[in-house]
């Protein structure tokens, strides 16, 4: 039998779909490979969101195709966003893949493997379904012990003029309030501590008449200790929420905001449905329920149009909001979207002094935000050892910021870790376990 390896690239939404992949492929009799040397099935987990995903899937690719040319028995297969967005087109690009599986086709690929191993021919299937997959909860071969995803939706009807995401994975499909707490409580079951629900935009999560406040209620009375969710859009996000967030024992003082331009004119072309003061009436408002939270955003440097005054709003708005973390790229225009079909008028060298200057501040504010953290004490939940040093391990705060710490005795991964900090950078803490 075939010994597997996953490739994946792209958001939590992959990585999770990727432990589904894995836990089909074992239930059709595939082992995991001990390395990706030793693979003879190669599943490529994709992202599209921007062109260098694309690109870095393709050498990747051409890498294993290569392997194939020179003599190795492997069978290779596309799957995630990529494989939706090109479908058949991308057994033109690189003959050598087997199967082409598109996102509403998971749960196909223990078949299709079959299909494959008797006649060598290569599958695509990429039709869009109307109802999510459900797989039992303990098929997905969780990569962390104690730090458990859950997806509670999937697709988008937002429509953002920059993003492919709705084209991908289609519109928003809901899973059912039943079965997502099935699963958490079968998570919670078998120990898991913290749970991270998925979605594109899972503010708009819904199933008939409850929503999405009503599903973190229900969590709230589970065992999980620790609660987050991904990814929350500021058009949707509201009082009742941030409200909840306060009272919540579960949900950690932490939020994910994409707010991904301060300027109101760029918003609006990017259809992101708020402008920069509803924004930030919505970042107050939390700071003002809850003090500590910790709060990160996306931003897209060099939007079609971007001028110096629009990208200068944007370093004002968030000098004065001080995320305490950011994701920030060069607005790369991506097929199908409706900014995809705008003139890309921003130059690269541009784009990119834009994006550094923003990075240099942000790592800025960073330094003094987490140095403030010295001397404080936090919960930690264990990642496992450091891949810096075997001495250190490393974990995730309550506030999500990565926690390096040394400890006495060896901490498990899973396990909670009380951790006094001692030393901060720009995008971690240090520290010294003090016993759970
Ligand atoms: N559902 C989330 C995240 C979508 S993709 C949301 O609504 O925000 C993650 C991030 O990638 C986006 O927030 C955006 O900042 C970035 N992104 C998406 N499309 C992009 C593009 N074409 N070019 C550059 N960055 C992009
Ligand atoms: Fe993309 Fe916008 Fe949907 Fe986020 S909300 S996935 S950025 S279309
Ligand atoms: Fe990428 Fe698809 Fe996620 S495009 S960011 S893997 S939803």
């Amino acid at each position: 039998m075939r010994k597997f390896h996953i490739e994946t690239f792209g958001c939590q939404m992959n990585v999770h779909d990727s432990e589904k992949i894995a836990g089909l492929l074992s239930l059709a009799g595939y082992g995991r490979a001990e390395s990706e040397e030793q693979a003879t099935l190669h599943v490529v987990n994709t992202c599209s969101v921007r062109e260098k995903a694309e690109s870095k899937l393709h050498s990747y690719l051409g890498r294993l195709g290569r392997r194939k040319r020179e003599g190795d028995d492997l069978v290779i297969g596309v799957m995630g966003c990529v494989a939706q967005q090109e479908g058949r087109d991308l057994l033109c690009q690189a003959p050598y893949v087997d199967f082409v599986l598109g996102t509403h086709q998971l749960s196909a690929v223990g078949d299709v493997m079959r299909q494959i191993e008797e006649t060598r021919a290569p599958v695509v299937q990429t039709a869009m379904v109307a109802e999510l997959d459900e797989l039992a909860p303990s098929v997905a071969e969780r990569a962390h012990p104690g730090r458990a995803y859950v997806t509670i939706m999937e697709g988008c009807n937002k429509f953002c003029t920059f993003c492919v995401v709705p084209y991908t994975r289609g519109r928003e499909r809901c899973r059912s309030f039943e079965s997502i707490l099935a699963e958490i409580e079968y998570l919670a079951g078998s120990g898991a501590r913290e749970i991270q629900l998925l979605g594109q935009n899972v503010n708009c999560w819904r199933d008939g008449n409850r929503r999405f406040i009503d599903l973190l209620r229900a969590v709230e009375v589970t065992q999980v200790e620790w609660l987050r969710f991904i990814t929350s859009h500021p058009a949707h996000f509201g009082e009742e929420l941030a409200e909840w967030m306060a009272q919540s024992t579960k949900l950690c003082p932490q939020l994910h905001l994409p707010l991904q331009s301060g300027s109101d004119e760029v918003l609006s072309r990017m259809r992101r449905e708020y402008n920069c003061d509803e924004f930030r009436r919505k970042i107050s408002d939390l700071r003002m329920r809850i003090p500590s939270i910790a709060l990160s955003t996306d931003i897209i440097a060099g939007f079609p149009g971007e001028t110096d005054e629009d990208f200068a709003r944007t370093m004002e708005v968030c000098r004065e909001i001080r995320f305490d973390s950011m994701f920030s790229f060069v607005y790369s225009p991506r097929r199908y979207t409706a900014a995809g079909r705008w003139t890309d008028d921003v130059p690269a060298e541009i784009k990119l002094l834009r994006l550094r200057s923003l990075q240099e501040m942000q790592r800025q504010i960073q330094t003094e935000t987490n140095r403030a953290l010295v001397q404080r004490e936090m919960r930690v939940l264990v990642d496992g050892r450091s891949k810096k040093s075997p001495h250190v391990y490393c974990g995730r705060s309550a506030c999500n910021r990565v926690v390096n710490f040394v400890a006495p005795a060896p901490p498990r991964p899973g396990d909670f870790a009380r951790v006094r900090i001692t030393n901060s950078g720009p995008n971690s803490l240090f520290g010294e376990a003090m016993g759970s």
